[in-house]
């Protein structure tokens, strides 16, 4: 059987690393340039397009690291959605004064929900929107379900990219030293991949009574899109 047929996850070591570790700094920078190599911000500001239908108020990003990557969505959306609540919700307060401002210049505010995503979704409001990039593959299928439960039940409409399960983005993953990737990266990477997706495994996760319709396929050469729209077809 192909090492990639069934997800396997592993600890991450940027998850270990303290806020202000030069290896965790380095790596977010890493992360940056990553997400970009894949196209995930386009990925994610065209599925929003797409699938809310008014301009929102509110929107919720789960995992959302230092809000560098919802900065490049917003950044494409801003001009149709000029005025948007935006909550990131990550374990570690990563947002600095500069990056706020650069949202407050395109008329997003940012509030900042420093929690566990379980604890953090139990107390959480409604959103119009709520995305994930690069986060979903942290958590094993049974904690996944109890996750998009929770989703469901407070938004219309839930996004993700996540890594792709296969063998180039693997591939791929194990050269990242011709970017100057560092030793974090290069170990967290490869752990990604193996435990992304494939298929339709987010879709066979997500409560199937809770009336959404769903949408899920590879994009680009290394990212698993996901959509769940609650009433019609995506
Ligand atoms: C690979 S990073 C992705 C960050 C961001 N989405 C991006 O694309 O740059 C994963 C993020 O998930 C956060 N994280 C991991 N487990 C978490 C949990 N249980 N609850 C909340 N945040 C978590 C980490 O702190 C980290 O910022």
């Amino acid at each position: 059987m192909s090492e990639l047929a069934q997800r396997r996850l592993s600890p991450e070591i940027l998850d270990d690393l303290a806020e202000s570790d030069p290896r965790a700094v380095a790596s977010r920078g890493d992360l940056r340039r990553l997400n970009v190599l894949m196209g995930n911000p386009w990925i994610i500001a065209g599925l929003l397009a797409r699938h809310v239908e008014a301009p929102p108020r509110r929107i919720l990003e789960i995992g959302a690291g230092d809000g560098a990557f919802m900065l490049r969505v917003a950044r494409r959306l801003a001009k149709r959605w000029p005025k948007v609540e935006l909550t990131l919700l990550d374990r570690q307060d990563l947002l600095t004064p500069e990056r706020r401002a650069a949202f407050a210049a395109i008329g997003w505010s940012v509030e900042v929900l420093q929690a566990d995503v379980f604890e953090g979704l139990a107390a959480a409001e409604r959103f119009d929107a709520v995305t994930a990039n690069l986060f979903l593959h942290h958590f094993d299928d049974a904690a996944l379900r109890t996750l998009f439960e929770r989703i469901a039940s407070i938004t219309p409409v839930f996004v993700a990219t996540e890594p792709w399960r296969a063998g180039f983005p693997l591939m791929a993953s194990r050269m990242l030293r011709v970017i100057g990737a560092n030793d974090v990266t290069r170990h967290d990477a490869p752990a990604s991949v193996r435990a992304g997706f494939r298929g339709r495994e987010l879709s066979g996760l997500w409560p199937a009574d809770a009336g959404f319709a769903l949408e899920e396929r590879r994009r680009g050469p290394f990212t698993q899109a996901f959509a769940a729209k609650a009433g019609t077809s995506p």
